[in-house]
């Protein structure tokens, strides 16, 4: 799949953000431990959900799309080992492993997907259910577990994470819902997709204080029933095109946000010279980007400020999935940046492919370093545009803002991984001024 741009125009209108990829995962693996029908609203066509419920069918679960939303029957489930060919295609199969183990004391589940990002260990995740007094096992890429079989107690069992992961700590609240055991959790991921997964399960009946902080306590109960939710508004692709209207200039609305999800990036918007206001879910950003606002333009004059030094962190600290995004603001910003990823070890691929824009960045170790340029420049002769190539989902989508902000042509290639996390990137974007055709195959 290919997308093929002609950038430099400012981007104006409103635009409504998704449902969040990374609270969808989890809250559709956990619908294993319900019995019934799940009706979620607004669920984005995207692959990693797709796939997802490909795990799900090969347990007899019933999953159809139906006017934008999600219904998932649990009421014929069956225990079954999940296939490689297809949990070895996304990361959120590991997601699987916790529901299915907390909804029949067993499961049998390949190794996930890793990514371009890294490597992608699982070992916290086994640990912690290890803690949980779980038997896990690894033989030949395959984990199974085994709930050791205790009598009820009224101790509560305590779980360190000796990292806030995300997943961990959703595999655990998915393990420890149903059953006999109180259970605490210290050191949870406090990223508000956990938050939501735990929402969901309590809509379903599920025991569950102190979601949103560093402590969840859980009191297992006999059975969870199904419900109808909707999922928090994906605050990364806010961020996505949050940034967007930053680097292109214009004036953009983004309604169905969370804001306050995105308290960490409207500091830093506001810092290289965004004007942000805030009304309830919407966001209003203006970028500083002076350009004759005439749908025309093509060449958006003006420079942003640079933030210096800026790294990635767990939640609220700056979020790695705008590691990339945030790159490409900064190639128009005056002066020099530094953004140091902390959390994966291999998520700038994308910078080579900034420098065929003219962006002058260099990576170090864990750093990347990023000279500000007054304006990105791609091809000018459509016959023979500059050629990206995107490698991961996030990266990519670094890619589509750097070639829309950039005065020229562009195709990207390998546009699929972007397809991952957004249902509809080019028709966003085009509905607020950009000029984007997609070419499939
Ligand atoms: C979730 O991944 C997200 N994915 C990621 O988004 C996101 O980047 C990440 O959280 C951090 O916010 C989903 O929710 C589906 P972690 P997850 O466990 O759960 C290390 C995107 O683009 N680690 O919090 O895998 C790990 O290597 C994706 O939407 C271990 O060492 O993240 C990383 O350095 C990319 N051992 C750090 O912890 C483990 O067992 C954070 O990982 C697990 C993780």
């Amino acid at each position: 799949m290919k997308l093929h741009i002609d950038g430099g125009l400012p981007l104006f209108g409103t635009l409504a953000v998704d449902s969040s990829k990374n609270a969808l995962l989890p809250i559709i693996a956990s619908t294993i431990l319900t019995d019934g029908v799940t009706v979620l609203k607004n669920v984005p066509r995207i692959s990693d959900i797709e796939n997802l419920l490909k795990i799900l069918v090969s347990l007899d679960i019933k999953a159809r799309f139906k006017n934008g939303d999600l219904e998932i029957d649990t009421r014929n489930i069956k225990f079954n080992s999940v296939s490689p060919e297809i949990a070895g295609k996304i990361r959120g199969s590991i997601f699987v492993l916790g529901a299915i183990v907390g909804r029949f004391g067993q499961s049998s589940v390949p190794y996930p997907g890793g990514c371009a990002i890294g490597s992608r260990p699982i070992d916290l995740h086994l640990q912690a259910l290890r803690d949980l007094g779980i038997n896990v096992t690894e033989q030949n890429d395959v984990i199974t577990c085994k709930r050791k079989n205790i009598k009820t107690s009224n101790t509560t069992t305590e779980v360190f994470l000796d990292f806030p992961s995300v997943g961990a700590t959703e595999n655990l609240i998915m393990a420890s819902v149903i059953g006999n055991k109180r259970v605490r959790i210290i050191n949870a991921a406090l990223e508000p997709e956990v938050e939501d997964l735990c929402n969901f399960l309590k809509s379903c009946g599920a025991v569950i204080c102190g979601q949103g902080t560093s402590t969840i306590v859980i009191q297992g109960v006999k059975a969870l029933t199904a419900t109808t939710y909707t999922a928090i508004p994906d605050r990364i692709n806010t961020g996505s095109y949050l940034i967007a209207v930053a680097a292109c200039g214009g004036e953009v609305t983004l309604t169905n946000t969370i804001p306050h999800h995105n308290a960490n990036l409207i500091a830093k918007l506001q810092k290289v010279g965004c004007e942000i206001k805030v009304d309830g879910g919407n966001i209003k950003i203006k970028s500083p980007i002076k350009n004759s606002c005439h749908k025309e333009s093509k060449s958006n004059l003006g420079f942003l400020k640079s933030l210096g030094c800026v790294h990635t962190a767990p939640y609220p600290g700056f979020a790695t999935d705008i590691q990339s995004q945030l790159a490409v603001l900064q190639c128009k910003s005056r002066g020099l940046t530094t953004i140091t990823e902390n959390l994966f070890e291999n998520r700038f691929k994308y910078a080579g492919e900034l420098g065929k824009l003219g962006a002058k960045v260099c990576v170090k170790s864990k750093s990347i370093t990023i000279t500000g340029v007054k304006q990105l420049v791609a091809s000018s002769d459509e016959n023979s545009p500059t050629v990206l190539v995107a490698s991961d989902l996030r990266g990519g989508v670094s890619l589509v803002l750097a070639a829309i902000c950039a005065d020229g042509k562009s195709v990207i290639h390998n546009a699929e991984y972007i397809y991952r996390g957004h249902q509809d990137i080019e028709k966003d974007l085009v509905s607020l001024g950009a000029n984007i055709i997609r070419e499939d195959g």
